[in-house]
């Protein structure tokens, strides 16, 4: 029997309300127990002593390229950035090419996933087919395929109708439909609509673009009773929406990525094309406003939208293909809001294990005994920088390249291996 033991370590685990000094034995790879002092002479043991152990982060929005742009990603390179981000589940967006959504695609990335096996790799399927917004895919053959949500991401879902259609075959299927809300007839320029596209005269995305879409989501959610997550929000009005429709009982979920957070479109004018994401940065209003959406619970929690491009693209802001990376670099982010005084320790987990794998009705982001030894060790004050060396992905579009990150993963463990050491 293969035994293993986490020893010392700070453990915070929001699923039971646990936080506190324990050691975790691991056999055959599921959590068995939880105590103080476990001794177990003949397991492995890993020393987490100064670190803070929790469940497994689970990213619910990560673009691997593959199929198709492996130039920028593949699903060999975003497993290694996933667990070097101490990620062990992965949602991957299906904006591929060929997208996914069809089952052979879908049976592509699992296989190879699998075949690699350092992170789980769940595939999104499309909500229509080749994302075109028209004619919805066949959410049945993807679902028994392995899809575990449904999203055009990338581009949004245009029709009102197709959308409802989607929300109410999802609910019978008991499956979330994902939206990147923005109206592309009003979102088909480069950055944030302001004071700073004025200045720099840069074609705009009006916060309205995003806050249309997501009204009418929540609408058409609250009607159909059919399970919506929303994207990478980034508005004020955004939160204010989903906030309303919450409280009347909608069953509406909400994500926001680490560059929402801690930048505003004036990173633009330090980072470039880096800094063009969609929806783009925007002002530090909405900074707030996401912020306190994510105290009270209005954002249910992080995703990375980790979504690499060559350093060829990333040239002009107004050409470049929108888009950051973001899986190794997601949980320095989260604990620069820890050591403002934002989030405390519980929150960051829940933020990226807890409430994504409840949301995705995954049975992770638990260290509950029987629970898959899906665990994430991390020092909250070790210090480093993203760099040519420290690098895994095979992009590096990112405003934190080259900056000196604090909070680093020390180990990934997935179901009892070790499939990230640092
Ligand atoms: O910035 C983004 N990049 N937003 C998206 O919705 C798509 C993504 C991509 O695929 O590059
Ligand atoms: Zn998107």
């Amino acid at each position: 029997m293969l035994k293993l033991i986490v020893k010392n370590g700070y453990l915070v685990d929001p699923s039971q309300n646990l936080e506190g000094n324990y050691d975790i034995l691991v056999e055959n790879g599921v959590i068995k127990k939880i105590d103080k002092n476990i001794f177990a002479p003949e397991a492995q043991v890993i020393d987490a002593k100064g670190l803070v152990v929790s469940p497994g982060f689970v990213d619910p929005h990560v673009h691997l390229r593959d199929p198709g742009q492996t130039h920028k990603e593949d699903i060999e390179s975003g497993s290694k950035c996933a667990v070097a981000g101490g990620f062990t589940t992965i949602v991957c967006m299906p904006n591929t090419s060929p997208p996914l959504d069809n089952p052979s695609t879908v049976h592509y990335v699992l296989k190879k996933s699998k075949d690699i096996g350092l992170c789980r790799v769940l595939p999104a399927g499309t909500i229509t087919k080749g994302r075109k917004g028209e004619e919805l895919s066949d959410f049945y053959a993807l679902k028994s395929a392995g899809c575990v949500a449904f999203t055009d991401d990338g581009s949004p879902v245009m029709s009102a109708n197709v959308m409802r259609r989607a929300l109410e075959l999802c609910s019978q299927l008991g499956t979330l439909v994902m939206n990147h809300c923005e109206d592309d007839t009003l979102a088909y320029g480069a950055v944030n609509e302001g004071k700073l596209s004025a200045l720099i005269g840069l074609s705009e995305r009006p916060p309205e673009a995003e806050e249309i879409q997501v009204a009418r989501d929540c609408i058409l959610s609250l009607r159909t009773g059919g399970s919506l997550h929303i994207q990478h929000v980034s508005t004020e009005l955004s939160v204010e929406i989903i906030r309303y429709f919450k409280e009347k009982g909608a069953p509406v979920s909400a994500e926001v990525n680490p560059h929402h957070l801690l930048f505003t479109e004036e990173e633009l004018l330090r980072s470039g094309a880096n800094a063009k994401v969609n929806p783009p940065l925007r002002t530090e209003k909405d900074r707030k406003a996401l912020i306190s959406a994510l105290l009270d619970g209005t954002i249910d929690c992080f995703a990375t939208d980790h979504a690499p491009h060559a350093p060829f693209e990333k040239g002009l802001i107004e050409l470049s293909p929108p888009g950051m990376i973001g899986l190794q670099t997601a949980l320095s982010c989260a604990l620069e809001l820890y050591r403002e005084g934002v989030l405390n320790l519980r929150k960051v987990v829940e933020l990226m294990s807890t409430n994504p794998a409840r949301l995705l009705k995954l049975p992770f982001g638990t260290l509950k005994e029987n629970s898959p030894a899906d665990i994430t060790i991390f020092d909250p004050n070790k210090e480093w920088v993203l760099n040519e060396e420290t690098n895994l992905s095979k992009s590096k579009n990112t405003p934190l390249w080259g900056k000196t990150l604090k909070g680093k993963v020390i180990y990934t463990i997935k179901e009892g291996k070790l499939v990230y050491k640092d």
